[in-house]
């Protein structure tokens, strides 16, 4: 058997800051008020939570734009705000991991203010910078070079032109990175949570992507060879410093991919986008999404459903704008299925998107640079805003909503706490996995008890573990499951009972 961890123990929460909890008043969230919220965690039954980016920034990617690796925005705190959010988790039994944005950094980061545009500056091979750019395209849209004024030189960015790609090929970027883990490791850090990781451009500027319908193939500027050693480098620092969640966003809805990453001498997890970001509801994706992470994943999977980054899984998965029902299934799903589950803060109230409709609307970067490419390439001002509308990621941000319990948040308790209080649902292996119609059916083991679940999604079936004799755990062991109802069966068969 695998040996214990203590990720493994954890339901976690992702605490997007600025739409977190405002606890001086200026619209914003911040650590004041996130200090504010411990207990609620607490009595959510939260094992761990995971920070979006707090530290200085111009905000223009809500912090995936870093100006000082070693500091706290004054608008989310101060340092020892910081420090005291992260002595009351531990206080209550909840980890803290960290967003660590390794891929670039802030153009207002002193190193590139200091390189841009400046050939002699000691920081200019920090960042990559050509004489002839390649066809790359930025992920936010348009070209991913940058002319600088006087040099006849561009500067690389894969996201934002403010969002400035680090050279991954000078050793000195990696020991100023060492610093930095150091820094938030000695105030108490638990992990970190490693931002589009696989995107790190480990072995330089080479040919141009392949273009196929229309689209940029993204084949030259992400997942470079090189990274593999860094990688393992970087996550041999943080291992050798303690018993740390390492998390792996890489960026992929493809498990051949994401599963390269995940080893012991590599990532913990990586997000499973391939489970996470479906765009619409089916039981039979969702069933072969977790069928392939059985099988194939060399470790723990993820299991979540919303992030920052996309539509929340209710105005996803619902067929009305407000189908709890469904969502409630899919809750009961998260947290039985085996894996690291994430959840998304504001899901537990049953909250929907926002949903932008006017360029005024949009803040997101993403939406508001696909709207000046679009222009630039000529289309009109309509024509832009619909594809804005169509890549801006506004609508998980809005501020949550406190005092607004929905009935969500009863079930988010009570399945939580099942799965912090039934080890088989922590560590049991799969016994059965299959799908009956519409219908998820599974049984996991340890050496000391069985859980049995069936969820189904879709027109009544007949509930396959009506007959197996343990004690109903959650929802109705009737001889037929109808649409989104669900039943979670124990048995114990050893001390554990
Ligand atoms: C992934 C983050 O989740 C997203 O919000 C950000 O825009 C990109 N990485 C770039 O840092």
């Amino acid at each position: 058997m695998e040996p214990v961890r203590w990720w493994q123990e954890c339901v976690f929460y992702q605490i997007y800051l600025p739409a977190f909890c405002d606890g001086n008043g200026d619209g914003r969230g911040d650590f004041i008020g996130l200090a504010q919220k411990i207990d609620y965690l607490h009595e959510l039954g939260i094992g761990g939570i995971w920070i979006t980016p707090f530290y200085p920034s111009p905000l223009v990617d809500n912090g995936y734009d870093i100006s000082d690796y070693c500091a706290v925005d004054p608008r989310f705190g101060e340092l020892d705000d910081f420090r005291r959010v992260v002595a009351a988790c531990h206080g209550r039994g909840i980890r803290v991991v960290i967003d660590l944005v390794l891929n670039h950094v802030s153009s207002q980061h002193p190193w590139f203010v200091d390189a841009w545009n400046n050939p002699a500056s000691r920081y200019r091979d920090y960042f990559i910078f050509t004489d002839q750019p390649n066809n790359w395209q930025s992920f936010f849209s348009g070209s991913a070079w940058m002319p600088e004024p006087d040099t006849g030189q561009f500067y690389y960015h894969k996201f934002a032109p403010q969002q400035v790609d680090l050279n991954w090929q000078n050793p000195q970027v990696e020991q100023e990175i060492y610093r930095v883990m150091d820094f938030w490791l000695a105030a108490g850090v638990d992990g970190f949570r490693f931002d589009v990781i696989n995107f790190l451009t480990t072995d330089g500027i080479g040919a141009d992507n392949p273009q196929s319908a229309g689209e940029q193939e993204h084949l030259y500027d992400v997942n470079q060879p090189g990274l593999m050693a860094v990688l393992r480098r970087l996550m041999a620092y943080a291992r050798a410093r303690g018993e740390l969640f390492l998390i792996g966003e890489i960026g992929s809805e493809d498990l051949a991919v994401l599963r390269r990453y995940q080893a012991a001498d590599l990532l913990d997890v990586v997000f499973n986008f391939n489970l996470g970001s479906q765009k619409t509801f089916s039981a039979a994706a969702i069933f072969a999404a977790l069928t392939a992470m059985n099988e194939q994943q060399p470790g723990l999977p993820t299991l979540f459903f919303s992030s920052h980054d996309m539509s929340r899984m209710i105005s996803r998965f619902g067929e009305n704008e407000r189908d709890t029902d469904r969502a409630r299934a899919v809750l009961a799903l998260q947290l039985t299925a085996r894996g690291v589950p994430f959840i998304y803060q504001g899901e537990e109230f049953g909250l929907t998107d926002y949903r932008p409709r006017c360029l005024a609307d949009i803040s997101d970067v993403q939406g508001r640079t696909h709207y000046q490419t679009a222009l630039a390439a000529g289309m009109t001002a309509d024509e832009a805003l619909a594809i804005a509308l169509t890549h801006t990621r506004d609508a998980s941000r809005a501020p949550l909503p406190w005092g607004e319990k929905d009935a969500l948040w009863k079930d988010y308790r009570e399945l939580i706490a099942l799965r912090n209080h039934i080890p088989v649902l922590r560590y049991g292996a799969y016994t059965r996995l299959a799908l009956t119609d519409a219908c998820i059916g599974f049984s996991r083991i340890t050496a000391d008890e069985q859980v049995w679940v069936a969820i189904n999604f879709g027109a009544p079936v007949r509930n396959p573990w009506q007959a197996v004799a343990g004690e109903v755990l959650y929802g109705d062991n009737a001889p037929w499951l109808g649409k989104n109802q669900f039943v979670i069966k124990r048995r114990g068969y050893g001390k554990a009972q």
